[in-house]
């Protein structure tokens, strides 16, 4: 069978990665799809550093619009990041009819709803595990895993950023800057860590879920958002002797009233699993009617866990991609199931 032929947007940490994922484990992905997944192409500014990763066969270009829209490219995988091109490589590839993988969090948490009806309309797929939790599968979870429940609440560690900061704060006292510096090394931070350490990509990140959760509108500027920048190593220390953890949560809550969500550090307390996640884990807390509560734990960030995400998606895409439109799980079904009048709380 002819392979699935994949446009990779991005080199960066994930762009590696997910290159390195593919190679990597080639021969159980063909045989698990039932035909190979192929990189055909690749855009980066860097075009050397991409020539060199690639390899012979592969198109190498800094132009990524001249790209997307190649006739022999099924799916384009948008790991640039940022708001602007990104989503215009996004939107020019859904126009060419060409599947689409993002790990683009701030992209769909603001423009999610204008990308998702293009989608829609050119009848492609957009598939973004990779964009909450890194490595974790929490989004194919929440729609088919949990697709039985009426959820009640998610709340999560769902910045790695912060996590590994306030663990390395508790355990080894050091500063706040010194171990932002490291996550920063370590490939773990946004490229403007503002939006990891002020909350905003916790943001980004519970504004996807709550959508997915509650069938409501992407809403990220509704949600309250409070980073860790103002937390000192007492704060963290006086929360320990009282038998408490501080971690940032995103939290998003069906009420009465409508859908909660926000993000803030929170107290938990230390014999809780969840109070026990450190480093760059992530964990998402799922609280469903039939289940009950459900903990998905794994990294949060970091080149080769958030590549299986995009990997993972790349596998589902392959699979569908000739199924019925009804049938195929990413985006469609996100978009089908919304509750146009539940809205989120301002
Ligand atoms: N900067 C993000 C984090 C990367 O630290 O969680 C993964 O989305």
């Amino acid at each position: 069978t002819t392979p699935l032929r994949v446009a990779l947007v991005g080199l960066g940490t994930v762009g590696s990665g997910t290159f390195n994922v593919l190679n990597m484990n080639a021969d159980e992905i063909t045989r698990r799809v039932g035909f190979p997944i192929e990189i055909k192409a690749i855009a980066d500014l860097n075009v050397d550093k991409a020539r060199e990763l690639a390899g012979p066969g592969v198109e190498v270009s800094n132009d990524a619009f001249a790209l997307v829209s190649r006739p022999d490219i099924d799916v384009v995988v948008e790991l640039i990041g940022g708001y602007t091109i990104a989503k215009k490589v996004v939107l020019a590839a859904i126009e060419a009819g060409k599947h689409v993988v993002t790990a683009n969090k701030a992209l769909l948490a603001v423009h999610g709803d204008e990308i998702f009806a293009a989608a829609e309309k050119a009848r492609v797929m957009v598939a973004f595990e990779a964009a909450v939790a890194g490595g974790i599968p929490v989004i194919k979870a929440i729609k088919e895993g949990l697709a039985a429940n009426q959820i009640e609440y998610v709340a999560g560690i769902i910045n790695g950023t912060c996590n590994f900061i306030l663990s390395e704060m508790r355990d080894k006292g050091l500063p706040f800057a010194d171990v932002l510096a490291q996550a920063q090394a370590l490939g773990y931070a946004e490229a403007d860590p503002t939006f990891d350490i002020e909350g905003i990509d916790a943001a980004h990140k519970i504004t996807l879920l709550s959508s997915l959760a509650f069938g409501v509108p992407v809403n990220f500027g509704k949600a309250y958002v409070e980073g860790i920048t103002k937390l000192t190593k007492e704060d963290i220390e006086f929360a320990e002797q009282l038998g408490y953890r501080v971690k940032l949560l995103g939290i998003s809550k069906r009420t009465a009233a409508g859908v909660e969500l926000r993000v803030h550090p929170t107290l938990i307390p230390t014999r809780r699993l969840i109070a026990n996640v450190e480093g760059v884990m992530n964990a998402v807390l799922v609280k469903s009617n039939a289940v009950g509560p459900t903990l998905f734990y794994g990294p949060g960030a970091g080149s080769l866990p958030t590549a299986s995400a995009v990997v993972a998606d790349l596998i589902e895409i392959a699979r569908l991609k000739d199924a019925p439109l009804d049938s195929r799980t990413p985006v469609l079904a996100f978009q089908k199931d919304r509750i146009a009048q539940s809205d989120v709380l301002s």
